[in-house]
This record gives C-alpha cells, sequence and structure tokens, in this order.
C-alpha cells in the first residue's frame, strides 16, 4: 500500500497569485486571525482534483440509487409513527412536505455547487471556496452528523427491526445486549438505561465498512440492489395499505395542541417537519462522488433532485397510507409498517417480506452514508485540516481505505452506546444549519465569480437561496433546547480540533 492519494500539489506561487491579497503582508493582530479564519481556497484549486486516485465509473442513473440509498430508511420506516403520534397527528404528510420544500430549496443550491465544483468534499469544499476556511470546518464537522452519526442512527433502528425479526423466529437475544447504555427521558435529559451495549447495530456498520472497503463499484451495486427492494416493499405497502384506511384516522388533520409546545396543533406540525428533516438527510450523497462520476456536471443535478423527488413521492404517499390504517396512538412504536400490517389480518403474509425489505432499505442507508464520509475526510485532509492519512488511497481497491476504517470504527461505536432519538435531532440540526450556509453559499460564489459558466443554475436566485436559508434555520427553531445544547457541545468539540490541529496544519496558509 502506497500513498496512492498524496495531496494535490500546490504550486507555491501559483497559489499566491491566487490568493486575496497573497502580496502584501497580513495585518497584525487580531484583523491577521479574522483573515485567516475566513481564507478562502481558489476555486480553481478547489477543482484540480487529483482524479487519478479513484475510479469514474458512477453515471446518472447509479448516483439516483446512492441518493435514495443514503435517504430512505429510519425516517420513512420509524419516525413517520413514532412523530404523528407525538406531534402532528395525520397532519404528519403536512410536515413531510415542509421538510421537503427546505430540503427542495437546498437541493437547488446543492445542484449549483455540485455542477460547477464536482469534489468529493460536498458543502464542505463549497464553503471553503466561499466563506472561509472557519466555517468550512464547522460544515465538514457538521457532515460528520448527516454520514458517519446517520449511519449509526439508522444501525439503532436496523438493529431494532432485526431483533424484532429474530423474535417473530422464536430467537430471542439479551436486551442487554441489543439496546443502547443511554436512553432519553420525557423531558429529553440522557438517562441510563442498565443495557450493555448495542450488539447488531456494531455488527452491521461493520459488514458494511468492509464492503466499502474493497470498492466503489462493489459498493454501488450492492445499493442498487438493496434499495430496488426498498422501493417495491414501500410501493407494496402503499397500494396493499390503500384499501385498509379508514379516514375517520385522518379526522382532525392537525389535532388540537396539547398545551405543550410542540404535541400536536401547528407547532407539532412544525416540530414534525424539524425531526422528519432527518427522513431527507441523505439526498445530497451523490456529490461526494464526484471524482468517481463520469460526467459530473450533468449527473449531480439530477442525481441530487432526482432523489429528493422520488423520495418526497414516497414519503407522503406511505405518510398518508400509514395515518389512514392506524389510530395515532398504536403508531407509536419502533415498527410502524410492520404494525400497520399486522393489524390486518389480510395482510399479515406480507409481514415478513416487508421487515425484510425494510432491513434491507436501512442496510442501504448505513453503506452510502458510511461511502459519503471518508470522501469528505478526505478532502478535508488534503487541505490539511485532518491528518495527511485520512485522504490514502487503497493501490488496489482505490478507496480511501483508512478513512473508511475510521468511519467505521467511530460510527460503530456511536451506535452501540446512544439511542436513536437523540441521534436523528442532533443530526436534523446540524444539517439544517449546514444546508443554509450552503444556501448561501451560492450568492457569495454568484458575486466572487459572475461570469464563469454554470451548468446548473438556480432559478430565482437570489430569492430561492435567501428562502432556502431562511426555511432551514426556522426549522431548527422548533428543536428542543436539549438538541440546541447537544449542537453546542458538538460544535465545541469540533471547533477545538480545528484550532489545535487544522488550523495549524492548513495546507491553504502554509
Ligand atoms: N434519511 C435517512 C433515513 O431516514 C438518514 O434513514
Amino acid at each position: 500500500m502506497r500513498d496512492c492519494a498524496g495531496p494535490a500539489p500546490i504550486p507555491g506561487q501559483q497559489l499566491k497569485a491566487r490568493m486575496p491579497n497573497a502580496t502584501s503582508p497580513p495585518p497584525a493582530g487580531q484583523t491577521s486571525l479574522l483573515r485567516k479564519l475566513c481564507a478562502v481556497r481558489p476555486v480553481d484549486l478547489t477543482r484540480a482534483g487529483d482524479k487519478h486516485r479513484l475510479k469514474q465509473v458512477l453515471g446518472a442513473r447509479t448516483l439516483v440509487a446512492i441518493g435514495l440509498g443514503a435517504t430512505i430508511g429510519t425516517g420513512i420506516f420509524v419516525l413517520t409513527g413514532t412523530v404523528a403520534a407525538s406531534n402532528a397527528g395525520p397532519a404528519i404528510t403536512l410536515s413531510l412536505l415542509i421538510a421537503a420544500f427546505g430540503a427542495g430549496l437546498a437541493a437547488l443550491c446543492y445542484s449549483e455547487f455540485a455542477a460547477f465544483l464536482p469534489v468529493p468534499g460536498s458543502a464542505y469544499s463549497y464553503t471553503y471556496a466561499t466563506l472561509g476556511e472557519a466555517l468550512a470546518w464547522f460544515i465538514g464537522w457538521n457532515l460528520l452528523l448527516e454520514y458517519m452519526i446517520s449511519a449509526s442512527a439508522v444501525a439503532v433502528s436496523w438493529s431494532a427491526y432485526v431483533v424484532n425479526l429474530l423474535e417473530a423466529a422464536g430467537i430471542h437475544l439479551p436486551a442487554a445486549l441489543v439496546n443502547a447504555p443511554l436512553g432519553l427521558d420525557a423531558h429529553d435529559h440522557v438517562i441510563s438505561t442498565h443495557a450493555i451495549m448495542n450488539v447488531p447495530a456494531i455488527l452491521i456498520v461493520a459488514a458494511m465498512t468492509w464492503v466499502l472497503y474493497v470498492g466503489v463499484r462493489e459498493s454501488a451495486r450492492a445499493n442498487a440492489f438493496m434499495v430496488g427492494l426498498k422501493v417495491t416493499v414501500i410501493v407494496i405497502v402503499i397500494v396493499a395499505g390503500l384499501q385498509f384506511i379508514d379516514t375517520a384516522n385522518w379526522k382532525p388533520y392537525v389535532p388540537a395542541n396539547t398545551g405543550t409546545f410542540g404535541h400536536f396543533g401547528w407547532s407539532g406540525v412544525m416540530k414534525g417537519a424539524a425531526i422528519m428533516f432527518f427522513a431527507y438527510v441523505g439526498f445530497d450523497t451523490a456529490s461526494t462522488t464526484a471524482l468517481e462520476t463520469r460526467n459530473p456536471q450533468r449527473d449531480l443535478p439530477i442525481g441530487i433532485l432526482g432523489t429528493l423527488v422520488i423520495a418526497t413521492l414516497l414519503y407522503v404517499a406511505m405518510a398518508a397510507v400509514l395515518t389512514g390504517m392506524l389510530p395515532l396512538p398504536k403508531l407509536d412504536t419502533a415498527a410502524p409498517v410492520a404494525v400497520a400490517l399486522d393489524s390486518h389480518p389480510q395482510l399479515s403474509w406480507l409481514s415478513w417480506p416487508v421487515k425484510i425489505g425494510v432491513i434491507a432499505g436501512m442496510t442501504s442507508v448505513i453503506l452510502t452514508s458510511l461511502l459519503g464520509q471518508p470522501r469528505i475526510l478526505l478532502s478535508m485532509a488534503d487541505d490539511g485540516l485532518l491528518p495527511p492519512f485520512m485522504s490514502r488511497c487503497h493501490e488496489r481497491y482505490k478507496t480511501p481505505h483508512i478513512s473508511t476504517v475510521i468511519t467505521g470504527v467511530l460510527a460503530a461505536a456511536i451506535a452501540a452506546v446512544f439511542p436513536l432519538d437523540l441521534l436523528t435531532d442532533l443530526i436534523s440540526i446540524g444539517i439544517l444549519l449546514a444546508f443554509a450556509v450552503v444556501c448561501i453559499g451560492v450568492l457569495v460564489l454568484r458575486r466572487t465569480r459572475p461570469d464563469e459558466f454554470r451548468p446548473f443554475r438556480v432559478p430565482w436566485a437570489p430569492f430561492t437561496c435567501v428562502l432556502g436559508a431562511l426555511v432551514c434555520v426556522g426549522m431548527t427553531y422548533f428543536l428542543s433546547n436539549s438538541t440546541w445544547l447537544r449542537l453546542l457541545i458538538w460544535t465545541i468539540i469540533g471547533m477545538s480540533i480545528y484550532a489545535f490541529y487544522g488550523y495549524r496544519h492548513s495546507r491553504l496558509r502554509q
């Protein structure tokens, strides 16, 4: 194995010439620090990634499959039921549409960026090229939530479905080994559950890490199969469930607020939208495979927007059917799809195939989330913000193998100890803020590089971009104070790593 990545060479003079104010000495003190934190990585440099480390094998259809693979999972198979039962009622469909609106505006901005700057660092690289290094680090750190921590969250619900399936087959695993040792109480505070660790969640993350280690083409094939299975399962449940809808379950569409903010009523619909945003997390995964895509300018926007449209249609239809089939209290379960089928004996024959399809669907989310993360780490390591070994690629498999293993180990550790709801809310809030920054970044790039050809342009900018940022930030208002506190802790950890390592080793300044 050799360092096949080798950070892209930066000719000193060339970089100097491109950096704003590179010829004048930096002002002393505070201003100098601020300038360093806001240093923007030149667009040409960002584009000049070394393509030869990775194989260009992916086309538009595969990108949509990767997007759907990363997107459709716990959100639709678990949260739809729990959020309808606790927050939004039958208006969960409206919550999903509001979340889709925010995600759609962000997706348009992502598409313009991805076609303009087809690099694997995704929002991290876009921010570095527009809003500066410190904010880019913040975004890169939050993308860890979108990819690595998402893989952990979905592994937790994967474990719940597998345990449920094994129990139906008469195999009972000890509760202490299939649950997280930490949980949340009714006030959103972390408590001990007395379990030891979630072993099935660790095993699935380890298995998917191995698949990703041996090659992106193999991973894409495995993903395409699982995506086919989960989309088929969703369509079957929707079609089979239609005739069992009792429209009385849809009334009232927006149940009256219980007196607590976010528990039904319009605050519940909005809180539902913020939590359900988790279901859309992953639609932009295609953007991280930019260096492995044959025609990124054309295919990346198709991959991103295609994923979002298909996911929204499936989510809203599935949520409408589930809330029509069952009264709200029955939806408050870790496996609402299975419960909906089991509650109608005529559909019980579907129970096993659907559970298997759901498990396959979640597997593909874990796989594709773990696919995106190492590619972002690779970009950050190339820029010197992370240690150089994280950008190495395997000589034979041509995958960023070290970052892949690091991602897998951390994702497995988090899946072993944290509960699902804590992880999903933290992911939603972090990604909503990251998407808001992407929306603003498009406007900045239009100002700094106004004349360059853009293969894809956000329609009605700047209105669309500003609205996208406002909708994304607005949704965070409805998440709990504890979630904000956890984001703060997460951000402090991230910024400390930047202060002690990234800031000192940044290649842009060197
Ligand atoms: N959007 C992904 C899911 O719902 C993370 O599982």
